[in-house]
């Protein structure tokens, strides 16, 4: 095994309950009668997907795309590839996409740009967090839970090397040095 990174809570459970709850209410508000297709990046968003469907109190539907950016480690390799594409016709929908964090914006840049040429009715985003000072492209985020500082970010869905996924606060990963 290797040795464990010292793990620092960054945002707690009842913080993500608190933004999860408000971020539910803001989409339900204004989607609460179209139908809409909720797509959810995976993998780091299940969880976020999970919790917030269940306060969606309307018909609604949704679907999985896995997309993969990074490489082994915390260094994004800066390619973008559909690894799992979803099985929803998306034409005329309204579509609105689930992310757990956007950093340099190049995964959602790509997904937003990809599922815009399937011609939804329209097309949103819904980010819990925002690593606004690590842009490399714009991106809009049309609903959006906390912006966060530049740390490695694992739990409640993120990861490091695919460990920390089920944690269930949003917590940093200490600097080693
Ligand atoms: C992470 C995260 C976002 C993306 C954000 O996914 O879940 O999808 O990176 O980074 P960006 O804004 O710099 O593109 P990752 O590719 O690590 O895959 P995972 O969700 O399976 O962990």
């Amino acid at each position: 095994m290797d040795s464990q990174p010292e793990v620092r809570i960054l945002i707690n459970r009842q913080e993500i309950e608190a933004a999860v709850s408000r971020l539910a209410a803001e989409i339900s508000q204004d989607y609460h009668d179209k139908y809409p297709l909720l797509i959810d990046i995976l993998k780091g968003s299940f969880m976020f997907m999970a919790d917030l469907i269940r306060h969606l109190d309307f018909p609604l539907e949704v679907d999985f795309i896995g997309l993969s950016s990074y490489g082994k480690g915390k260094q994004t390799s800066g390619k973008v590839k559909v690894a799992h594409d979803i099985s929803t016709p998306i034409k005329g929908r309204e579509v609105l996409v689930i992310e757990d964090i956007v950093d340099t914006g190049l995964t959602t840049a790509f997904l937003l740009d990809y599922l815009q040429k399937k011609k939804p009715a329209s097309l949103k985003l819904c980010s819990l967090t925002d690593k606004s000072s690590r842009r490399q492209v714009p991106v809009t985020i049309d609903y959006l839970g906390f912006t966060v500082p530049n740390k490695f970010l694992v739990g409640y869905g993120l990861d490091l090397n695919q460990k920390f996924r089920n944690l269930p606060d949003i917590c940093f990963i200490e600097d080693e040095d």
